[in-house]
């Protein structure tokens, strides 16, 4: 059983065990229940009161004691600064990629699609698929580069964190913040999906603006699992990413052992069925950032590092529009992914498990068959419900990885979508 508390970014209290988060200070010359103090800070102690984050950890043994980091194979994770493959103008889609052949855990499975900006430099982000068709046992991993926003395609995750237990399943995400170390569990017979990797500034609620004090994803229906620990001595393997590279040390016990912990930094995981669905009910296809869900900003206001937007199933009522995504082109950089069913900008080969990359302004739409019902369509209102699409949407242009481009799931006809408009302008 998991347990959670709700509230994004709540100043939370737990303990796994009574008496173990002592009582009006941090740091006690001893911590109770011979527990030791640490202080976990995703953000530099002096942030804006409203932007701070820190979690006191009370756990079995320091975080500190562990032999030398090594250099581990990076595999197909790749980093910022992105520079295996020129960045390129043109749209690219993928299909979903084949499970590994053999054994393949959380970190074994993760291959990197693309990114941009500088993981050092805490700029950007990156686009990483998980495959995994078995759990991670004795080791566990913690990202010093970004925060990990889990988007689950097909299979349910357990993340098996230092500060509790988050269960995932397609429809639901999560967000593993910078630093926190986790055992990721498969609970079916295999597991894949997507997972934005951000440098940037964590992720938070968009401000409504006129919209108000409601509407879109609600701070009540973002999860933090309770403290759960574990108390065990198996020998653990820890890895890290950090500043682009994979490194590994080995301890002689479960560092998953904080037995209580109060603060604000802390996974947390969201069921994408509570966004509160916003669009016209006049006129016009609307802007896709009015279904965002989480968004990590930049230093321009406005302009987002990261911006995570979902396209849910919800009514159609707009009255003679265009009600699909219309043509455009974009400052933005985008990789759409696709978590169920259909997008309805696409009338084929956008697929569960695959995605798209349409850089800064790389003309695209709807396909031509999606052209044409659209444009034809007897506009009833109706319910649309499909399929379960996704964005991230970046400031920085989204650099390829090598992978990405030499894959056999990379559709070298893409750009034939397009294909086929007639003229039809009569003067
Ligand atoms: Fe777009």
């Amino acid at each position: 059983m998991t347990n959670y508390l709700s509230g994004f970014g709540n100043d939370f209290a737990t303990e796994a065990v009574a008496g173990a988060l002592p009582s009006g200070q941090n740091s006690p010359q001893q911590a109770p229940l011979g527990l030791y103090a640490e202080q976990f800070s995703g953000t530099p102690f002096t942030a804006p009161r409203a932007e701070n984050r820190r979690s006191w950890l009370y756990r079995i043994r320091p975080s500190a004691m562990h032999p030398p980091f090594k250099r581990l194979d990076d595999g197909l994770i790749r980093s910022a600064p992105f520079t295996e493959a020129e960045p390129t103008p043109n749209r690219l889609r993928w299909d979903a990629l084949l499970m590994p052949d053999g054994p393949a855990d959380f970190i074994d499975g993760l291959v990197t699609i693309c990114g941009n900006g500088e993981a050092a430099a805490h700029t950007g982000m990156a686009v990483h698929l998980y495959r995994a068709n078995r759990s991670m046992t004795d080791r566990v991993f913690f990202d010093a580069d970004g925060e990990l926003l889990f988007v689950p395609q097909e299979g349910r995750l357990r993340l098996v964190t230092e500060l509790g237990i988050v269960d995932i399943a397609p429809g639901e995400i999560a967000v593993m913040p910078r630093g926190v170390k986790f055992r990721a569990e498969i609970l079916d017979a295999t597991a894949r999906g997507y997972v934005a990797e951000n440098y940037g500034a964590m992720l938070r609620l968009p401000e409504l603006g006129p919209i108000g004090s409601n509407g879109l994803a609600a701070s009540r229906d973002f999860q933090t699992p309770v403290a759960s620990f574990e108390d065990r001595d198996p020998k653990t393997q820890i890895v890290q990413k950090f500043a682009g590279h994979l490194w590994a040390t080995e301890i002689g016990h479960s560092p998953l052992d904080v037995v209580a912990w109060h603060g604000n930094y802390a996974p947390y995981k969201y069921d994408l069925a509570r966004f509160n669905t916003i669009n016209t009910v006049s006129f016009d296809h609307i802007d896709p950032s009015i279904f965002t869900v989480l968004t990590s900003p930049s230093g321009v206001t406005g302009t987002a590092n990261l911006d995570f937007v979902i396209f849910p199933p919800r009514w159609m009522v707009a009255e003679h529009s265009f009600r699909a995504p219309w043509f455009h082109r974009n400052v933005m950089n985008e990789y759409m992914g696709l978590i169920n069913g259909a997008y309805d900008a696409k009338a084929g080969g956008f697929v569960p498990g695959g995605g798209s990359l349409h850089n800064c302004m790389a003309g695209h739409g709807p396909d031509q068959a999606s052209f044409v019902t659209n444009s034809t369509a007897d506009l009833k209102p109706f319910y649309w419900d499909l399929g379960l699409a996704f964005m991230f949407e970046t400031q920085q242009v989204l650099c390829p990885t090598r992978f990405a481009l030499e894959t056999t799931a990379l559709q070298r006809d893409y750009d034939s979508v397009w294909n086929g408009f007639e003229k039809l302008f009569k003067s």
